[in-house]
């Protein structure tokens, strides 16, 4: 291969700029203030930053380290540390490729929708019973010995897919500079605006302090979640997926750098302000969640196990309520609120809550998953003057996100196609954006959000981390970590490995104090869990200052082991429970996905064998 014809990047600011584009996606918007609500607000951080420090950033370093020195996309790459293992590289990429952008791609096109509709508030009144029938057009889940059908294309969904492959094809047949370079050079500074605008306006909600206080307060948050497992395999997935580690995507964008770079440092600000992005995001959605707890006359807490009781517009009973109440009493029922304050109203007015009844749509709330930003937020931004607006806005930052994070995806099995096979970009772009949508058709069915669903969970539980433990077992071992340190810190011109290595040292060791002392004074201190947790944590610190190269054992011991650790925990999980309760063969769907797309990885390096 013509290594002197490489693309690269115009100036180093596009390419972190581009390599934060990939890390800020759906994922900082939407996934992090959920997980964090779900296990226990503020304390979530500690675990969130003990596995940025352990693992998300010694890992971003080993990708960015890796594209540097081989000067080539995932395959060839891991090729040329050892024949062998070929095979991994395009797994890394065909897994991305065919599995997570299909799906991440349909659920930008929902963004795509929900921003049009937003204009105008076209969920309308009732935006849980929107999304699921009239938006997603779901045919009933496929649960126990029912048959599966896919239920009828939907043809809006449909056409927003278009439009996020036309645009996913347009940036990146362009090539690196012209395409991808230029495009995020727009994209992120949008999005940190349009982000910050959100949340100024959002504090000013009434109730945002309930909500903030949930999320940054660490006197509310809640610590005994600490000794949970769960906790900590959620936040080491949580900055896999946010950081795009274990696709080959950053192996690619560093591919196009220059020779003489800081790796460490590019490495340092890409997630640093990754996750200075999450943090700074979820502001503005714990102030809606403050809102909503606020609107609704319940605690944040109690949030998540509310019932909101909506008047069902074609009720007989609404011509009656609206003689008996006056119109802002009438309107909060007819927008919807918790049973608690529904109740309070007809109290109040000495009616019978039981004899109207009936004329309720009763909604859980939904904090976690889809039900979040598709019916939730509508329903809560309903209510807030210039809700629309918001809306539009909110819709918009999730589509710059998404996009800037689908076309890395891309970029990273076309950089492995022309690496290895000399195809022109604009075929093999034209091509796999063509695969990526048709593949995507499946999931905007009436039963795409079940399909995806169950794709996402075993491809995130499984694939991702599997793609993780070889990745750092090959480097670490075959290519070694000390070499990969020696070719860093050439690059950079600087001894800066080491000094690294000791700032590491010094965050971690806080880090791991802290929760040491958490679990220490909480009240789960006599469970197993904390125990062990605790003697792990212990040993993990001496460790850490025995050995000589702390980078050497992260990469070589500490990941892989933490890594199988949460493989276990997940598998343990998987066999004790039918995954959401959805019938065997479909959830085989999901597992073949991750065989499906081993196999193509082995066919894409027969097929290459020859090149290296
Ligand atoms: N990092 C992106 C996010 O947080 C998602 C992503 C996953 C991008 C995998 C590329 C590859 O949403």
């Amino acid at each position: 291969m013509a290594e002197n014809n490489r693309e690269q990047w115009k100036t180093q600011l596009g390419f972190i700029l581009a390599a934060m584009g990939s890390a800020i996606g759906l994922g900082n918007i939407w996934r992090f203030p959920y997980t964090v609500y779900a296990n226990g607000g503020f304390a979530f951080l500690v675990p969130y930053l003990v596995a940025l420090f352990v693992v998300g950033i010694p890992l971003l370093i080993v990708e960015f380290g890796l594209g540097h020195h081989m000067k080539a996309s995932a395959p060839l790459a891991f090729k040329r540390v050892d024949k062998r293992f070929g095979w991994v590289g395009w797994w890394a990429v065909t897994f991305v490729m065919f599995g997570i952008v299909i799906y991440y791609a349909v659920v930008i096109s929902w963004c795509v929708d929900y921003f049009f509709l937003s204009f105008t508030k076209g969920w309308g009144n009732d935006p849980v019973n929107y999304f699921n029938n009239d938006f997603l057009k779901l045919v009933p889940p496929p649960a126990g010995g029912q048959q599966f059908t896919f239920g009828p294309v939907v043809w809006k969904i449909f056409f927003a897919l278009i439009l996020v492959w036309g645009a996913n094809w347009i940036i990146t047949v362009k090539g690196i500079q012209k395409g991808i370079e230029k495009a995020v050079k727009i994209f992120m500074p949008l999005l940190l605006g349009v982000i910050t605008l959100l949340v100024i306006w959002s504090v000013t909600f009434k109730g945002a302090g309930q909500g903030l206080s949930y999320y940054l307060n660490p006197f509310e948050a809640d610590w005994s979640k600490l000794s949970d497992p769960d906790l900590w395999i959620g936040s080491m997935g949580q900055i896999f997926f946010t950081l795009s580690l274990g696709f080959g995507i950053m192996i690619a964008y560093a591919s196009y750098l220059p020779q003489n770079v800081n790796v460490v440092k590019a490495a340092a600000i890409t997630a640093l302000g990754n996750s200075f992005f999450s943090i700074f995001a979820a502001i503005a959605v714990f102030s809606t969640i403050g809102f909503m707890a606020y609107s609704n006359n319940v605690s944040v807490r109690e949030l998540k196990d509310t019932t909101v009781l909506q008047l069902k517009p074609e009720s007989s009973e609404q011509a009656i309520l609206r003689t008996k109440l006056d119109l802002s009493r009438y309107e909060m029922l007819r927008r919807g609120s918790s049973a608690r304050s529904i109740k309070k109203v007809f109290r109040e007015n000495n009616l019978s809550f039981a004899r109207y009844q009936g004329a309720f749509n009763k909604i859980p709330l939904k904090l976690s998953g889809p039900g979040l930003i598709f019916k939730t937020y509508p329903l809560t931004l309903n209510k807030i003057p210039g809700g629309a607006l918001f809306a539009i806005l909110f819709f918009a930052a999730l589509v710059i996100a998404g996009l800037s994070s689908s076309i890395s995806i891309i970029e990273a099995f076309n950089s492995a196609l022309s690496d290895q096979f000399n195809l022109s970009r604009t075929y093999s772009t034209s091509i796999l954006c063509g695969l990526g949508f048709l593949g995507g058709i499946p999931f905007v069915t009436g039963s795409g959000l079940y399909l995806l669903d169950v794709v996402d969970h075993f491809l995130l539980q499984y694939g991702l981390v599997m793609v993780g433990i070889l990745e750092s077992i090959i480097v670490g071992w075959y290519f070694t970590s000390r070499k990969l340190r020696m070719h860093i810190d050439e690059a950079a011109d600087m001894q800066i490995s080491s000094r690294g290595e000791f700032i590491m040292r010094i965050i971690l060791t806080v880090l791991l104090v802290m929760t040491w002392l958490v679990l220490a004074i909480g009240p789960n201190v006599n469970t197993i869990g904390s125990q062990v947790a605790m003697l792990a944590i212990i040993a993990a610190l001496v460790l850490m200052w025995l050995s000589e190269h702390w980078f050497d054992y992260d990469i070589k011991l500490l990941i892989p082991a933490l890594l199988m650790f949460i493989l276990n925990g997940a598998l343990v999980k998987e066999i004790n429970t039918a995954y959401s309760g959805y019938n065997v063969s479909f959830v085989m769907v999901g597992v073949m996905w991750i065989f499906v797309t081993l196999l193509v990885a082995f066919i894409f390096n027969f097929l290459s064998r020859k090149k290296s």
